[in-house]
């Protein structure tokens, strides 16, 4: 009988590796990394234990683990914090993505550690238990959604042209990133951004700190009901739509070509499903497992589909883009109004 090492360890691989994110989380709880951090000459693991009051075995652990993923580093027996922990492992620093992590951390119980059972039920849980709905989950989500929204949302301007835009429309505008990048990068620009009545105050404070105050019209509204204002030249539809049932996508595909000018362009970053293998994502069938384990109404398509989707909405010229290094989204697609 041959036995099959390379397969059990691949097996095994899967789950081992995603204990890495107990340490992750443990590290971001505990204030390792600040603290590591905060002394650039580094610490043994004597010292750190001593001085965090921490338990040794498990520290060593802890370090050497945080060794293999490169958010510490040794240098002879002293434990330095590497430049990627420091500056998105510390709450202080603005790019902290510390809170994403316990987000998606809390849900183990109710989501992720459910799968199973809804999957055998036969059934999702109960939409009233859902996010689409629970203020307080929802508020959690944006906030922790801070930085990782920020970074995106720079990226997106980087990358894209937005000189001809005047009149932006941003649905689902969340803490007003993509608002904010894009006026900053086109001074003659302003924008309309939409958000759900739970998160116009924080969206709103966002603008205002960023003093973008007289050229942002901040509204509480809900995308998918009622029409919405028109005449725009840039609509923004980022990282929204995988929150709705995927049956809702033509309407408010509809309304934003109606909201669009003739010639008008529409920019979604969104989590596509496209395929299987390493130059495709697992993640967008991840988070849209997340969402429907929390009882959201949400999901995830296809690129291919939704391609067919917007020409059905009244938009041509539909380009697909992979986003292969960006965390929060799979893809960028691109439309412009007929
Ligand atoms: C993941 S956040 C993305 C925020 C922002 N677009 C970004 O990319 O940083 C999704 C946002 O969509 C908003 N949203 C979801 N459904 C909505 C609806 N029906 N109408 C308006 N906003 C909605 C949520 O409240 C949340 O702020």
């Amino acid at each position: 009988m041959s036995t099959d090492n390379a397969g059990i360890a691949r097996i095994l691989n899967i789950f081992t590796r995603s204990l890495s994110g107990y340490v992750l989380i443990a590290a971001d709880q505990s204030g390792l990394i600040p603290f590591l951090a905060a002394h650039p000459e580094g610490l043994t693991i004597e010292e750190l234990a001593r001085e965090r009051s921490f338990e040794p075995r498990l520290t060593a652990l802890v370090l050497h683990v945080l060794g293999h993923l490169e958010l510490v580093e040794a240098h002879g027996d002293r434990f330095r914090a590497t430049e990627v922990a420091a500056r998105h492992l510390d709450p202080s620093k603005p790019a902290y993505c510390g809170g994403w992590l316990n987000f998606l951390y809390a849900g183990r119980e109710f989501s992720f550690g459910k799968l199973g059972e809804y999957l055998t039920a036969g059934s999702a849980p109960a939409p009233q238990s859902n996010y689409d709905e629970n203020t307080d989950i929802l508020r959690f989500m944006m906030s922790a959604w801070g930085p990782i929204g920020t970074a995106a949302a720079d990226a997106f301007v980087r990358r894209t042209d937005l000189s001809g835009a005047r009149r932006i429309l941003d649905l689902g505008a969340g803490n007003g990133a993509f608002t904010i990048a894009a006026l900053s990068a086109v001074p003659e620009a302003t924008a309309t951004a939409i958000d759900l009545p739970y998160q116009v105050e924080a969206l709103q404070a966002h603008v205002d700190a960023a003093g973008l105050s007289d050229r942002v019209e901040v509204v509480a509204g809900d995308v998918l009901e009622g029409d919405l204002p028109s005449g725009y030249d840039t609509v923004f539809l980022n990282n929204v739509l995988h929150a709705w049932d995927p049956s809702r996508y033509a309407k408010a595909l509809a309304s934003c070509a109606a909201a669009l000018r003739p010639g008008g362009t529409i920019h979604i970053r969104e989590h596509m499903l496209d395929g299987f293998g390493p130059e495709h994502r697992v993640e967008p069938a991840l988070t849209a497992l997340g969402i429907v384990t929390t009882g959201g109404q949400g999901g995830a398509t296809d690129v291919g589909d939704f391609r067919n989707l917007l020409h059905e909405s009244g938009f041509g010229e539909v380009t697909v883009e992979p986003l292969p290094d960006q965390p929060d989204c799979s893809h960028l697609i691109t439309g412009r109004r007929l």
